[in-house]
């Protein structure tokens, strides 16, 4: 039996791709590290959980990524350097972020998908529903509670998957899982279908999923049965149709801003916001 009636405690990061677009930005350091300002994505990812009560962060690693347990650990180094120094408030974000939340890490070894590395984090996160955030989608929400706070809300009410969506152009429908269903209240769909990057002519409508879900623990199963899809991979997409087909996946237009960092030019659009923003 599952335990769909917990509180989301745990939020799963998958960290273990190679960061090919930003190459040679990446070829020693993380995509995740990449700063936008003077924070790395993984940093406001872990800084959205925090936000939304969730504390004890869940990091699917890979080969070479070591630099993402060292910047959530302390550096007694630096610390002594800059403690009682002017610079000392640099350091205020991170020493919090620290000191509120626990890190736990495994390594996907093999790079067999998005599915896969969410099934690897199976060992930190157990039997409970979790989050998932994909640090290189962005998400920012001027107005209000951040994208994951406004998905553990509706969690509470649906105790069942659910998948942030947006509306995209139609021609980019290659770029990301999309879905169809019916609408059951303001801005929540019952998920009945979801493809892995189709082609326009084959998109069931222009909602395409974000890098942010929900999941419950039955999922882990599920990936297990789930066969290589799109671009030979194990794809959470496919995984969550099986729970779709039971009327457990629901997707939620939510409200705020993202931004595609996995891409230079949403990237660069990120970098520009949030120096306006901090003006
Ligand atoms: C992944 C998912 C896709 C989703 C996207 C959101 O794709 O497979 O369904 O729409 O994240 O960013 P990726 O961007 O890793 O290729």
């Amino acid at each position: 039996m599952s335990n769909n009636n917990m509180k989301i405690r745990k939020c799963l990061f998958p960290a273990a791709g190679y960061g090919t677009r930003f190459l040679p930005a990446t070829k020693a350091i993380p995509k995740e590290m990449l700063p936008v300002l003077t924070k790395p994505l993984l940093q406001y990812g872990v800084e959205e959980a925090i936000s939304a009560q969730v504390e004890t962060m869940a990091i699917v690693t890979g080969r070479g990524k070591r630099a993402i347990e060292d910047h959530f650990d302390i550096s007694y180094e630096l610390e002594h350097q800059i403690k009682g120094t002017s610079k000392e408030h640099y350091l205020t974000e991170i020493r919090e972020v620290i000191t509120n939340c626990t890190f736990s890490y495994t390594r996907q070894i093999e790079m067999k998908g998005l599915g896969h590395a969410i099934a690897c984090g199976e060992t930190l996160i157990g039997n409970e529903p979790f989050a998932v955030i994909l640090a290189d989608d962005l998400c920012d929400n001027e107005d209000g509670d951040s994208v994951l706070s406004q998905m553990i809300s509706l969690y509470e009410k649906y105790k069942c998957s659910i998948v942030a969506v947006e509306e995209i152009p139609i021609k980019d429908s290659n770029k990301y899982g999309v879905i169809a269903g019916e609408t059951i209240e303001e801005n929540v769909i019952r998920v009945t279908n979801m493809v892995e990057k189709p082609e326009p002519e084959d998109a069931p409508s222009n909602l395409a999923i974000i890098g942010r879900y929900i999941l419950t623990p039955d999922i882990f199963e599920i990936i297990k049965d789930t066969k290589a899809g799109r671009g030979g991979e194990i794809q959470i997409t496919d995984a969550l149709l099986t729970q779709a087909k039971q009327g457990k996946v629901i997707a939620y237009k939510f409200k705020g801003k993202r931004f595609d960092c996995g891409s230079v030019d949403g990237f660069v659009e990120a970098t520009n916001y949030f120096y306006n923003k901090q003006k």
